[in-house]
């Protein structure tokens, strides 16, 4: 939520903080801006409500010198989307420009202390509060930025990943987290300094993370150090080597991230699987999982924390890990658990499940669970980012940067790792034999194929979504496996085309959903065969006897149902606990090219972003 991205160096500035700004917009989308020196000395910051290309055009007229800078794109928290509020922050003088990602919750409390000594404010934000904090300690205390960033980082209350430049030491940035991301590209003769790796990855492949109450100092002539927020102490600086390709960050012919993203889950679920299963099935290996063994076999619960999307997933990993494991699972919205004093005791095993790694409330709900003795667990696709680092053990999922703001090559690779991981503690408890893993374990190589060829539906797909651009309701009903993908079916669409859907479980809708149904309301059913398939059958007749509409998503070859709906999706059979990748397909699908027909922006939809790392 909130992108930064900052350099120093010898190259001009604001290409790199433009480029940067637009691969963080899926962080969010409502204004922009950048702070730069320039070659006459001069401090300039130019600001656009609006996508980054707003800001581009505002700027295009503009003195664009100067090797130094930061930049912003800005997911509204104090104050409306507008100019004004958007980043960076001069400070009173004009001597210091800031960005922040993260909400300071005692801004209030420091404004009005400044007002008092006379500091005047232009925004609505709790931002400019901190560079005129920062820069009223420097004044009083008669000190450099670098101390007054880091008294200023003592004071204040919440979450930040703030950079700070001065117009009279163009040689610095100062850069400081607590609970919101930060990452230093360190290049040849400059450095790159961003919310994650993503702006940074075309220009070099070492970056440093920033931990939680550091404060970095990026000198030109010096280079990078970091220091302990509290103690002053030098931290040891750790480079990591980044695998990402540039490739992975481009739309590669498509019109969409989303599209891309859609149609790339054969080879991201081909990288999830590779090296965990062996070829013929028989064996499993998640070595986060395997090194912790103990934890898992003696594990009183589990327990999942997750948002959005993941929280769909992990409905799934409830599924799955009960009946593999025979362990009870419970699973929290991490927004939820944090705040009702959860009962966590040591023997449970809690499982941190987030895309991003990022997501405030789901790496606090794992803080809680750790402190209360828990083993964490995470299960992150963002290699390096904030949970995997905070948790005991975990697995990533590999399937590469996901851009588009709503999660769907993610979402299979979420279910993908906690099918895999259901299995092998299964197996390792003795609950799962060599022949059921062998099938299961099997199946899951399969998956890739089988998507490949649910793309054979897309044109079909595409012209069913015409049918169905102008309803104003949708129902996604399913069962079982399949109760959690119509929720995920129903937010997809929610989110990317405004239309309201809802998700139920099929059977549940009699007692009163179904007083909805009419002929404007249509149902999309997932009705593969299952152990509830007859029961799903009967409750497609009690839509179709009130005049609904359907769209059912059926196993290949299903002739009952296909008598029954007025649309008919085929996927291939499969284990019935993998259902779910497959019936994701045509939902994703669907919800596409309905939004694409409403005209709607598909990767940025209003409102949203990807990274949530505000509460
Ligand atoms: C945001 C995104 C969703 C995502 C959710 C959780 O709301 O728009 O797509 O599912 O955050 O994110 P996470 O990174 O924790 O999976």
């Amino acid at each position: 939520m909130c992108g930064i991205v900052g350099y120093i160096g010898k190259r001009n500035a604001y290409q790199i903080l433009i480029q940067g700004l637009h691969r963080l917009e899926y962080r969010g989308y409502d204004s922009s801006g950048v702070a730069m020196i320039a070659e006459n000395g001069e401090m300039n910051i130019y600001k656009a409500k609006g996508k980054v290309d707003a800001l581009e055009h505002y700027a295009s007229n503009k003195d664009l010198s100067g090797n130094i800078g930061i930049a912003h794109t800005r997911w509204a928290t104090h104050g409306e989307p507008n100019d004004v509020n958007a980043h960076p922050h001069f400070s009173q003088s004009r001597n210091l420009a800031l960005v922040h990602n993260g909400t300071i919750e005692n801004y209030s409390v420091l404004k009005e202390a400044l007002s008092q000594q006379g500091y005047e404010f232009v925004s609505e934000t709790d931002t400019e509060v901190v560079v005129q904090l920062i820069e009223y300690i420097m004044q009083t205390n008669a000190c450099s930025l670098f101390e007054a960033v880091r008294e200023a980082a003592k004071q204040v209350v919440g979450a930040y990943a703030i950079a700070v430049i001065e117009k009279s030491n163009p040689d610095r940035i100062i850069a400081a987290r607590q609970s919101s991301p930060l990452v230093i590209g360190v290049g040849e003769d400059d450095f790159f300094l961003a919310s994650d790796a993503t702006p940074i990855i075309e220009y070099t492949n070492k970056v440093v993370y920033l931990n939680d109450g550091e404060i970095a100092v990026i000198d030109r002539t010096e280079g990078l150090n970091v220091y302990d927020i509290n103690s002053n102490d030098e931290s040891q600086i750790c480079i990591t080597e980044l695998k990402m390709s540039i490739e992975e960050l481009e739309k590669g012919g498509y019109p969409h991230f989303m599209l891309k993203e859609i149609f790339e889950q054969p080879k991201t679920l081909t990288d999830c699987i590779s090296g965990r299963i062996s070829a013929d099935g028989s064996q499993i290996v998640l070595s986060g999982v395997i090194e912790h063994k103990e934890k898992f076999l003696n594990a009183n619960r589990v327990i999942i924390v997750a948002c959005g999307t993941s929280w769909h997933a992990a409905l799934i990993g409830k599924h799955l890990i009960e009946d593999f494991c025979r362990i009870p699972v419970e699973v929290a919205y991490a927004s939820e658990f944090r705040y009702c004093n959860p009962v966590v005791r040591e023997g449970d095993v809690l499982i941190a499940l987030s895309q991003s790694g990022e997501t405030a409330d789901t790496l606090a709900a794992l803080e809680l669970a750790k402190s209360r003795g828990a083993f964490v667990f995470g299960i992150c696709n963002v290699i390096g980012s904030s949970i995997p680092r905070a948790t005991h053990s975990g697995c990533y999922i590999h399937v590469g940067p996901e851009i588009g703001v709503a999660s769907t090559k993610a979402f299979t690779g979420q279910v993908t790792v906690l099918a895999m991981m259901a299995l092998l503690v299964g197996q390792m408890k003795g609950l799962v034999s060599d022949e059921k893993l062998q099938k299961v374990a099997s199946d899951i190589r399969r998956v890739p194929a089988l998507i490949q060829k649910i793309f054979e539906m897309n044109d079909k797909i595409e012209n069913l979504a015409k049918i169905f651009t102008y309803a104003h309701n949708f129902l996604y009903l399913g069962r079982g496996y399949n109760f959690p993908s119509a929720l995920e079916g129903a937010l997809k669409l929610k989110e990317i085309s405004y239309i309201h859907a809802e998700g139920y479980p099929a059977a549940e809708m009699k007692h009163g959903t179904i007083a909805l149904i009419d002929n404007d309301m249509p149902s999309v059913v997932i009705a593969i065969k299952d152990n509830v398939y007859e029961k799903t059958v009967s409750n497609i007749q009690q839509v179709k006897a009130r005049g609904g509409k359907v769209v059912a998503i059926v196993t290949e070859g299903d002739e009952i149902v296909a008598s029954l709906a007025d649309y008919v999706l085929e996927v291939p059979e499969i284990s019935e606990c993998l259902t779910p990748l497959l019936t994701a397909i045509p939902m994703q699908l669907l919800a596409y090219y309905i939004a694409v027909n409403k005209g709607r922006n598909v990767d940025q939809p209003r409102n949203l972003a990807k990274s949530v790392t505000v509460e």
